[in-house]
């Protein structure tokens, strides 16, 4: 019984990390697009029009904000109508995506 109980949190936990590790940045450069029409297709940010900057921040920083926005606990209308539309997998792969401009 205790054997089964651990097998199966094994398999769960192994589940989740296998999620997360799997982040798809294909998916999240398709997801981007949208993105990209503010902050830049490189992620370069428009200093001018007060679109931060994205190259270079790593992808937990990026999940963060994006769950902070989403949430409200960050507060801005324009993110959280973007971020309202995007998943946990969503977040998970555009911020991996995110995380590779550099
Ligand atoms: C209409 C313009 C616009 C679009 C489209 C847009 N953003 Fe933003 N984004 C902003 C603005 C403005 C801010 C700054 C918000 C603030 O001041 O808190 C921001 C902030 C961010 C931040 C936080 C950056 C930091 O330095 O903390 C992240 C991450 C981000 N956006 C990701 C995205 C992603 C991912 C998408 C596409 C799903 C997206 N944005 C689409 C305007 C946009």
């Amino acid at each position: 019984m205790n054997k089964l109980a651990t097998a199966v949190a094994a398999a769960v936990l192994a589940g989740s990390f296998g999620t997360a590790l799997a982040a798809d940045v294909a998916a999240g450069k398709a997801k981007f697009a949208v993105c990209a029409g503010c902050h830049g297709p490189t992620g370069a940010g428009n200093e001018a029009l007060k679109y931060p900057k994205l190259s270079g921040r790593d992808a937990e920083y990026v999940k963060t904000q994006l769950h902070a926005f989403k949430s409200g606990t960050r507060d801005n209308a324009t993110m959280k109508a973007m971020t309202a539309g995007l998943n946990e997998a969503d977040i998970e792969n555009v911020a991996a995506y995110i995380a590779t401009l550099k």
